[in-house]
This record gives structure tokens, sequence and C-alpha cells, in this order.
């Protein structure tokens, strides 16, 4: 058990501890397990069609049928009960505590010593529990446990299971800040000067008692920009407004942090301190400019992502979230829509300062189910109780400039589900007055006709880029936000020819085409959503499905096994980029430049037949080479659905060789070239790691990319080596994944195939500074590798 005793300072002041080591878990109460928190008791399989095996008819999908289903959550057993226990010990002299979970999959019961000291119901809520009362004594020490229960057919996709989140111990003496006590938000910025509020909220107050709380804005160097004190009234409660001249402001491109230090004296005595993150911004939605970042109007190029994180499951971690929110701003995303849920405080405060503004979101039903077992078994009791809970715990992040109270949700189309989006509405403007809120909408026409549409301050429209230019006469918000859009499929890799666009197309091996041209009956491709916003002022933007691939939901092979992850992403499972990555980035990254050729050019068995070549870039116009041979300079072409943001040649012939795509700018100077080899023989592995020098800290991770590359280094596209991987020294083997949605081999065993001639194995740094080394070995002399590491 962790020595609390020896960090305790001034137990006074709130303290808060992670409560993240010396746990037992166990199914059955009976057999204990040691686990590090936040954990995912399912992620280390099997992948069994047996786990969420359902009988159902996806009305969402648009079938009318019952048919089994495999893969739709994972294939993973996440499904039953779960208990965690451990010990906590109070510093000596608490007067108040707390425990806060970020979030726990889910219905769990907290007990202490036995009694039930709380419970929540929504797995992905964060809560808190006041475990003051069940104090005996003031250096308490007692029994922490939490059950949780997860029943079958609650999800429509992975939830993950367990306590896949941190939790915290939070102490404090009588008189102090709540924990969600401050509210600390941008009231306007004039002329360059800003004018930030700050309320706080005390506990602990008595009357003929007047502590003194002081609030100073420091900037990144520490330089203390605003100040002010006030005396506290016996209530608690204190508003300040502080006026910041010069003020940075806070944006994707420039996400600019001060920090807020609140301390509060009683009687000449600090009582309580802390330190806020504030970011300086403006956010407004209106007819006339659309939406406003700053003042300045801009369109979300946003993604939408679920909660897992591919080989972890579910089990949040910090270096994880940056990795995969570093891929998407890279390719240019500056926002994210935390699908369908609440997200994790790890991801929201990345979003503050790497810079993503961000969607956050809360439920994917209301009173009306979607699945047997939804929230809607809750909603009665929960719904009030999770938006409170979900914008008292976020408020603070400047990051997020939008409320979604729903997804796609199944009274939509009824008066009543207009009621209830109104009461949402409602509710949430009395807890935040500063931010709009949105509901993603799919039935477009029949929300409108319900008046479900018009409770929107921001309407949002899940795909439907058929009924945009209709309907938005008849919105009188006069813009529309893509709320979720494309839901295009593909495989990293994979190809298949000829490159029809379809919809809902199915391969006997289970996998959908890279050439971007699939997609399903609901839903569009990148293209479709990109004309409207280009044509018309009233988009303001929009949130692709998906920024990753994630477990479950393996439309359209939601009956077809072994299936059981998405092909949604932009990136797969792994983290690699698919070729759609640099569609987006060659529209949304205005940074730098955008070459990409697909597919690869190493087609043994196409000697002579027509393999049509694509280019990825922000460039006009490009010129493609096959062994030297011209196959024609060409333009995008405004007037066509996918030649206007794709540069296509479609009738080329494929010989062994390369292909070269030389590309030129508006003025038709030529820019840049890029030229595709075909693989010679197998030669090496090649490793790359994200990071080489990681935390001490039994909990940083590095990803490191495995290619099986040729003498050239050009990648062996077809390569399906089954690989072996051991970690030495200072840091442990954590997870691997290749992106093969049908691949049921486990995520957590130190073994696996490449997909497509690539892996992705993730190693974590252990409590000790040190070098690490990870090897790779296969049964031929070239499928060896290492690389070293270092944790410090
Ligand atoms: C949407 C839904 C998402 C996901 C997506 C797949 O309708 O909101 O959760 O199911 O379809 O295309």
């Amino acid at each position: 058990m962790m020595a609390l005793a020896s960090l305790f300072c001034n137990a006074n002041v709130t303290q808060e501890f992670e409560l993240s080591k010396h746990w037992q878990f166990s199914h059955d109460k009976t057999n204990w397990q040691e686990v590090t928190i936040p954990h995912d008791w399912a992620i280390s399989g099997p992948f069994d069609k047996k786990w969420d095996l359902q009988v159902v008819a996806i009305k969402e999908n648009g079938e009318e049928t019952e048919t089994e289903h495999s893969g739709r959550s994972g294939a993973l057993p996440w499904i039953g009960e779960g208990y965690y226990k451990t010990q906590i010990v109070l510093p000596e002299g608490t007067e108040r505590a707390e425990l806060l979970f970020d979030g726990a999959m889910s219905e769990p019961i907290v007990y202490l010593d036995g009694k039930e000291v709380g419970r929540w119901a929504y797995g992905y809520n964060a809560f808190r529990i006041d475990i003051t009362p069940y104090i005996k004594n003031s250096d308490y020490k007692g029994e922490l446990e939490v059950h949780l229960k997860n029943v079958e057919e609650s999800s429509r996709w992975y939830p993950g299971a367990g306590l896949y989140r941190p939790a915290k111990l939070i102490t404090s003496g009588r008189v102090a800040i709540d924990t969600w006590g401050m509210d600390i938000h941008t009231i306007k910025v004039e002329n360059d000067t800003a004018l930030v509020a700050v309320d706080s909220q005390l506990n602990g107050c008595v009357a003929g008692e007047y502590p003194v709380i002081t609030v100073a804005i420091t900037d990144r160097n520490g330089k203390v920009v605003a100040e002010t004190q006030r005396r506290i009234a016996s209530d608690g409660y204190c508003r300040m407004e502080l006026k910041m001249p010069h003020a940075n402001l806070w944006s994707p491109e420039s996400p600019y942090l001060y920090k807020v230090n609140t301390t509060v004296e009683l009687n000449g005595q600090l009582v309580d301190q802390r330190t806020d993150n504030l970011g300086v911004r403006t956010v407004t939605f209106s007819k006339e400019h659309g939406f406003q970042l700053n003042g300045v109007t801009r369109k979300f190029k946003g993604v939408c992502l679920h909660h897992d994180l591919g080989p972890l499951g579910a089990a949040a971690n910090k270096a994880a979230l940056a990795r995969q929110l570093k891929i998407m701003k890279e390719m240019g995303a500056d926002a994210i829509r935390t699908s369908h849920n609440m997200p994790s405080t790890w991801q929201m405060e990345l979003c503050d300062s790497l810079g993503l503004m961000v969607m956050a979101e809360s439920f994917d039903c209301w009173k009306d189910p979607k699945v047997k077992n939804g929230y809607n078994r809750f909603w009665d009791e929960w719904w009030k109780k999770d938006i409170y809970n979900l914008i008292m715990n976020h408020r603070n992040h400047p990051s997020i400039v939008l409320w979604s109270v729903g997804n796609e949700i199944p009274e939509q189309w009824k008066e009543e589900g207009a009621e209830r989006y109104a009461a949402l509405v409602r509710w949430c403007h009395m807890l935040d007055p500063t931010r709009k809120v949105t509901c993603g909408m799919d039935n477009p026409d029949a929300d409108i006709k319900c008046g479900f549409a018009q409770q929107a301050d921001v309407p949002g429209f899940n795909y439907r880029t058929h009924r945009y230019e209709d309907c938005i006469k008849q919105l009188p918000q006069g813009f529309v936000l893509g709320s979720e859009t494309a839901s295009t499929l593909s495989s990293r890799g994979v190809y298949f020819f000829p490159d029809t666009c379809a919809k809902m197309l199915e391969h006997e091996n289970g996998q959908c085409s890279s050439y971007d041209t699939e997609y399903c009956w609901w839903s569009n491709l990148p293209d479709d959503d990109w004309r409207l916003q280009d044509d018309f002022d009233w988009t303001i933007g929009e949130f692709v499905w998906t920024g990753f691939d994630y477990l479950g939901e393996p439309t359209p092979y939601d009956v077809y096994w072994p299936s059981r992850s998405s092909y949604f992403g932009i990136v797969d499972l792994a983290g690699l980029p698919k070729d759609r990555y640099y569609l987006y980035r060659s529209h949304w990254n205005k940074e730098s430049h955008t070459i990409h050729l697909l597919p690869h050019w190493t087609w043994p068995d196409r000697k002579g037949k027509v393999t049509p070549v694509y280019c990825y870039t922000d460039y006009p116009t490009a010129e493609l080479f096959v062994n030297g041979k011209s196959q024609g300079k060409i333009s995008k072409d405004p007037s066509t659905r996918l030649d206007r943001y794709r540069l296509r040649w479609r009738d080329v012939v494929y010989e062994p060789g390369e292909i070269k795509v030389v590309v030129y700018d508006e003025n038709g100077k030529k820019a840049g070239e890029k030229t595709v080899k075909t693989a010679g023989k197998p030669h090496r592995l090649q490793l790359d790691a994200d990071r080489s020098v990681l935390n001490a800290d039994d909990n940083d991770l590095a990803f490191i990319t495995v290619s099986l590359i040729d003498k050239n280094g050009t990648l062996l596209p077809d390569a399906d080596d089954d690989l072996q991987f051991s970690v030495e020294g200072a840091g442990n083997f954590r997870g691997v994944c290749n992106g093969d949605a049908t691949s049921l081999q486990v995520m957590t065993e130190p073994q696996m195939k490449l997909f497509h001639g690539q892996l992705v194995i993730v190693v974590q740094a252990s409590e000790t500074a040190g070098d690490i080394t990870l090897r790779v070995k296969g049964n031929k002399g070239y499928l060896n590798g290492a690389i070293k590491l270092r944790s410090k």
C-alpha cells in the first residue's frame, strides 16, 4: 500500500492522491489479482464471437429482420461483473474527504469498509462521493471497494470494462474550495483587453467568519498579469472579474494557457490553494457569421473519436491520448467530438494544451432505446445529474466550444423528443450560460417537422448531405453543422479492382478498399461534405466519422466473422494512417503541402492489368509517369464529384518499376514530386518510435511502428509474417496492434502478424529510469530488429 503519510505537507490545504497503484481485482471476489488503475478487464480477450453475439435488427442501419450479429461491441469479454479493492489513508487532520472517479464502466457502487457510500449509473461520466461522514477519526484508514456491472446489449460499440479512468482521493481542511467550485471563463475581449470571470464556491464557511480569497493570473513566464482579492460571505460564493490587457488568445493555432492561482486565507492563515488553467477565447454562432472563434469565422475541421485506445482497450492513458490527438492535428484537424459520451479529463487537458476544439458529448440515447439495455434504463432518474457532472467537471476547459446532448436520438422525430431536447438545452444553459448546445440529428425532414431541430442552438446533421440545401431554408438558426460526416470505409493497404464507387460493398476477405470510394447506405464520401462546405457559407464545418478506427461496429461486416472493429477510421486501430489520412490532409492542412500516391506498386499478379492511380495533394495539377512514360497531366475538376479534390488516372496499366507524380501550383510551376517503387525482396525490419525518451513513471508509453522493407527502404505491402516481441531493461511490453479488423490475435500478448507489412508495438516505461530495449523476432533471418529507448 502507498505510504501516503510521507507525502503530506499541510493537511488543511486540498490535496489530491491518484489512487492508481495497489488495487486488487476479481470477477468473483475469490480470486484476486493485483492491477493498476486505469484498467480494462476485457482487453486481454480472447476475441470470440460468443461474448457479444446478438440476434437483432439494427434499426439505425435500416435492418428490419433479426439476424445474428457478431463483433458489434468488439467481441471481447466486457459483459459481467468486476470488483476492485484498495486501502485508503487520510492525512492527519483531514476534515473533508471525497472520492473522484473520472468514469467507471459501469453502474459503479462504492463501498467503504463494507458500507455503501455512493453509486453512479452511467459508465462514461465523472462522479464524486463525499466520504466525510464516514471518517471516524482524523487519521482514518479504510478499505475502498468498487463493484461494477456490465449487462449485455448495453452498447453499440466496445465500452471497455472496469476502472478504466483515473480515481482520486481528495482531502482538505474544513474551509476549502469545492472540487468543481471554480468557474473560470472569458466574458469578452475588446481592443486587446480580456475581461475574465472567476467564480468560486467554498465549502465549510460559517457565519461570522470571513475568509479572504486571492486570485492571481500568471502568464507562461510566471508573470502576474491580473490579480484581485475579496472577502467571502458565509454562503461561500464569490464572483470576481479581472481585466487582462494585451491578452494572448487561445486557439488551435496558438493554444495559449494562463494559470489562475487561487489562495484562501482565514484569520491570516492559508487554508486552501489551487491552480487552474485559463484559455482566453470567445466563441459565437450566428446567422451572419456562422461559427466564430475570437471573432474570426472558421469551419470545423473535426473528427469524431470513440474512447477506446486500440490495444489498450478503454484504459485511459495520457501518452496514448496525446499521440492520437497529435496524429489528428498533423492531418490538419482542429476539433474533436467525443462521441457519444463524456470525455476523460486527461483528454480535455490535452486538447487545451495541444490546441483542439471540442464538442463534448453525453448520450447515444435518451428515454427511447437503441439497444435493449442502453442508457434508456437510467434516463428518468439520471439525465439531469449526468449533464450536471459533465458540465461541472469540464466547464473550465477552453477547448470545449460546444456541448452535445445526444446522438441520433430515437425520439428525434416526435414532439416528445423535441420537449426533451428543449429541457436539456435549458438545463445546459442554466449550468453554463457561456456555451451553446447541439445534438446530432439524422432525419432532417422529420426533425424539422416535429420541432426538434428548432430546439438546437447549433443544428447538427449526421450525413444526409443531399438534404442540406433544402433544409437550411427551414432552419431558423441559419447555419448547419456536419455533426457527423463521411463514414467512408477502408482498410489500410487493401485495394480492390476495379476502383468501384459504391455503398455497402462486401469483399470475401472482410476488408474494404483504400481507394476511398466505399461507404454506407446512410453515409457519403469526404468529397460530398467538402463540396457543401466550400460552396455554402451557411455550413460551419464537420466532424468526420471517425478519426481513428475503434473496437466494435464492424460495418459493413456486422454479420461476417471474424470482424470485430471498425473500418471508418481515417487511421487504423494501430494509429497508422490509411490513404484517406492524406486526402483529409491535402484539404485541411494549410501549413505544409501534401503529395501522396496510391496504391502501392507491388502487384506481381497484375502485370498488364488496369490499376488506377490516385494522387492526394493540395496542388491543383499533376502529371503521372509509369517507368518514365507519361500517363497525362490532369487538373482537379470542380464540376465533378470525385475529381474536385482528388487527381485520378484510372486507365493506368500495371508494370513493375515505379510510378512518379510531378505536381504543379496555380501558376503552372512545378512544385514537387513523389515516387512509389515496386518492392524487391524482404531485407529487414525497420523500427520507428514516436518517442525515444519516456518518463520513468510506470505509465508513460512509446509506440513503435514495425515495417518490413526491401534494401531500398520500400515497404513489402503484403507481408503478413508472424512476429514475437520482448522488452528488456526499464520497461515492459504493453500491447500490439496491426490494424486488421479481422484479426483474432490478442492485443496484449507479445506476438502478432504484420498486416500489409506493418504493425505497432506499445512499450511502457517502468518506475526505474534506464535503457529499454525492444526486440522483434520472426522465423526468417531478416525478421529481426531491435530499438533502444530511454526512460528518466
Ligand atoms: C452513425 C452513428 C455512429 C456510427 C455511424 C456509423 O449513424 O451516429 O455512432 O454508428 O453511424 O456510420
